[in-house]
């Protein structure tokens, strides 16, 4: 099988197009790392070991190089997660305004604990660094939407807002 075959067989042809069209802006293969795997984990929902090796391949790259970046970078997920991320800052301006109250109501009332996924795939809890919305702490962000001035009373009418 050439190698072309073999990457499309662990990309689909759509999702190689989309990655070359992205290099073709960049001084370089590598630099599409970031945008390459978040083409592929915007149609999978995350980053298998056979997506990340194929994504290497195709970027000239090692696997390992790759891997480090995708661990580096807390939006590429290398795990599968549920229907919705939601991701609490936990640094240092939510924490001052009470994330951590917030955190113990999403955990209750989700039944999981950060960093798991409820057992009906609906959610998954991630904890992530400053959202750069710190005069409206506590913030998270549900998927794309950022949800600013947190409490723990406004998370049960927060959550019943995703399917
Ligand atoms: S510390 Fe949470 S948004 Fe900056």
């Amino acid at each position: 099988m050439s190698e072309v075959s073999q990457l499309i067989e662990a990309l689909s042809v759509e999702e190689v197009d989309a990655i070359e069209a992205e290099i073709t802006h960049l001084p370089n293969r590598e630099s599409a790392a970031i945008e390459a795997m978040r083409i592929v984990q915007e149609k999978r929902g995350w980053i298998s070991d056979e997506s990340l090796r194929a994504i290497a391949r195709l970027l000239g790259m090692s696997t390992e190089a790759l891997d480090s970046i995708a661990t580096f970078y807390n939006l590429i997920f290398r795990k599968p997660v549920g229907r919705h991320v939601l991701m609490l800052c936990d640094s240092v301006s939510c924490y001052v305004m009470g994330c951590d109250k917030v955190r113990t109501a999403v955990c209750d009332q989700l039944g999981v604990e950060m960093g798991e996924t409820t057992p009906d795939g609906r959610f998954t809890l991630l904890p992530i660094v400053c959202l750069g919305a710190c005069d409206r702490a506590p913030v998270m962000t549900i998927d794309e939407e950022l949800i600013t001035h947190l409490s723990a009373d406004s998370i049960p009418d927060i959550l019943s807002g995703f399917d």
